[in-house]
């Protein structure tokens, strides 16, 4: 969704532009490419993310700056500036998924790591080997939704210790009633996302982060967030409803009392979804969901 990406941004005051999920570089490219009078501040957990952005952005010079930071510590980063828009890109990146020495994949054979920052926390053995049944009940239930969640935390767990990603799915494949295996995704898929989540406690950090983005916005600013599963679209709705509310919680029939001013216009209402083209062009598209908002 580049371009509409590219499109709520093209109406922002100029001046900086915080890409909280830098990735691969491919938005902050588009950005800096279609806005000569913005600068772009990437921001990403992930050292190999730094690294590959920086080259490919290296030609844009003193236009583009990056930190190795967590998004919710946005307000930081900012350093008092007032920003013309924030973008959050949201989850794991092609290149985190792709390179099976992260463990992101149920697809090649890893290590059971799933840290975005593999300098630091929890990892997805700790997970896999040493939570409680009921605690990873939760975890596949809360993140992912996992009808089967209880089949396949029991099964886990008679498996321990699990020591690789190719392990795990097929121990999770073999907990999955092969009817429900016939159909949709790999049957892996969902657990994989879960304990992913988990690892990096993603959504924890995104009410604040999209709070501190809410604050550091100049007006006139934009607020784009693309998610790509219910959970944290749920979280972004919320965040979003709340600080547009123009009415006080619960009395739409009231007007609001002195004082009481949203901080936001919603720009898309509803989310939007990519289009035809990029869902076949692009696979890990097609759960994407776009939400806007411009700061008053
Ligand atoms: C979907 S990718 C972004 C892709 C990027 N928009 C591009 O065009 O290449 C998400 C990126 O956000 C990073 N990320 C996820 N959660 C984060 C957090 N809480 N703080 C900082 N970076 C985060 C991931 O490491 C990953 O590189």
């Amino acid at each position: 969704m580049v371009g509409e990406i590219v499109g709520l941004f093209s109406e922002v005051p100029s001046g900086l532009i915080v890409d909280a999920t830098l990735g691969g570089g491919g938005h902050s490219e588009a950005l800096l490419e279609s806005r000569p009078d913005i600068t772009v501040l990437g921001l990403d957990r992930d050292p190999a993310a730094l690294a590959a952005a920086g080259s490919r952005l290296a030609r844009f010079g003193g236009r583009f700056r990056a930190l190795h930071l967590r998004f919710d510590r946005l307000e930081e980063a900012l350093e008092g500036v007032r920003a013309s828009g924030v973008l959050f890109d949201l989850g794991v990146s092609s290149h985190q998924l792709d390179r099976p020495e992260r463990g992101f994949s149920y697809r090649a054979g890893g290590p059971l790591d799933m840290r975005m920052d593999p300098s630091s926390g929890l990892t997805a053995a700790d997970v896999v080997n040493t939570y409680p049944e009921a605690e990873l009940v939760r975890v596949l239930r809360e993140y992912a939704d996992e009808r089967f969640a209880v089949r396949i935390a029991r099964a886990i767990v008679g498996a321990r210790p699990l020591v690789d990603t190719a392990e795990l799915a097929e121990t999770i494949v073999a907990a999955i009633p092969a009817a429900a295996r016939r159909t949709g995704p790999h049957p892996a898929t969902r657990s994989f996302q879960a304990i992913r989540i988990e690892v990096n406690s993603e959504l924890e950090v995104l009410e604040p982060a999209l709070e501190a983005a809410i604050e550091g916005l100049a007006p006139g600013g934009r607020l784009a967030v693309l998610a790509y599963h219910s959970g944290e679209d749920r979280i972004v709705k919320s965040v979003l409803r709340e600080a547009s509310r123009t009415s006080p919680r619960g009395r739409p029939d009231l007007p609001p009392p002195p004082g009481f001013t949203p901080r936001l216009r919603l720009i898309r209402a509803a989310g939007r979804r990519p289009g035809e083209t990029e869902r076949v062009d692009n696979p890990r598209s097609t759960s994407a969901r776009l939400r806007a908002a411009e700061r008053i």
